[in-house]
């Protein structure tokens, strides 16, 4: 069953780690994934992975942490493809600071990439949902660090995705009215470039978060198979609703 067929879905992040996940889970369920990312070399040998496997892939660069950037990439979005259907933020820096250490650098760096971004790319997707008049599906990808599995070093990044939080309650609100939801995913520990190089050798990773979870350890896929049923036309009336997937963290 192609629940997705026909439906374009922009991915940010789907160069590497979980976005690899989400894009491979999305083309599977029948999507026209576009792999928007920073990375273009790797955005643009995933969108071939893909491809090579018989799914509908293409890919867009795009630096979040610039307006220019994101206003083209929809654009190009649009198209050659036309209005995105779904939206997935999952992009996102996490590097580790102590919190005795923090710079005001780091903290702009970071909210610039993680929830200035998405706030900007949300609202250019949602202007093209809105004129395609078809409804339309964003998820964020936050993380369980705002319900405790947490590590040292993560104030900043842990304030960028509360911010990223709030975006989507009040998203949901405003486009409620066009039949456009919006979700957010909180991935538990999953090992992928970003997370394995975060504390930079120098911020060593304890707290709560270091805590085994129950059912093991998560894989990209397994976050993205909570973005498909946000995603899918079924969940058209689930909106503002937030779902932990981090393998029975808050049970271990
Ligand atoms: N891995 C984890 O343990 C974990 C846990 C909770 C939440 N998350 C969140 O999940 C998301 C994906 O994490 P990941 O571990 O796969 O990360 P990752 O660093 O392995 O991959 C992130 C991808 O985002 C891209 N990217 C980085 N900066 C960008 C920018 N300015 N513009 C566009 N693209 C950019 C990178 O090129 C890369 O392809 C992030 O938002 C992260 O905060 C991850």
């Amino acid at each position: 069953m192609s629940e997705l067929a026909g439906k374009v879905v922009l991915v940010t992040g789907g160069a590497a780690g979980i976005g690899v996940g989400i894009a491979e889970v999305l083309a599977e369920a029948g999507a026209s994934v576009v792999i928007a990312d920073i990375d273009a070399a790797g955005a643009q040998a995933q969108a071939a992975a893909l491809a090579s496997r018989g799914h509908v892939a293409d890919w867009l660069p795009l630096d979040l942490a610039d307006e220019a950037s994101i206003v083209a990439c929809v654009a190009a979005c649009v198209s050659r493809h036309g209005a995105p259907w779904g939206l997935v933020n999952n992009a996102g820096l996490q590097q580790r600071q102590f919190l005795l250490d923090g710079t005001a650098e780091f903290w702009d760096r970071t909210h610039d990439v993680n929830a200035r971004g998405p706030f900007l790319l949300t609202r250019e997707a949602a202007r093209a949902m809105v004129s395609a008049g078809g409804g339309g599906r964003i998820v964020n990808i936050a993380s369980a660090a705002l319900i405790g599995s947490i590590i040292n070093g993560l104030a900043v990044y842990t304030a960028s995705k509360g911010a990223l939080a709030g975006l989507g309650l009040a998203a949901a609100m405003e486009l409620a009215p066009h039949g456009i939801t919006v979700n957010t995913v909180l991935p538990g520990g999953v090992m992928t470039p970003g997370s394995m190089a975060a504390g930079d050798g120098n911020v060593p990773a304890e707290g709560p978060g270091r805590r085994r979870p129950a059912l093991g350890m998560c894989e990209p896929r397994d976050i993205a198979a909570a973005v498909r049923f946000f995603v899918s036309p079924a969940a058209r009336f689930v909106t503002n609703q937030t779902i932990a997937v981090d393998a029975g963290w808050s049970v271990s």
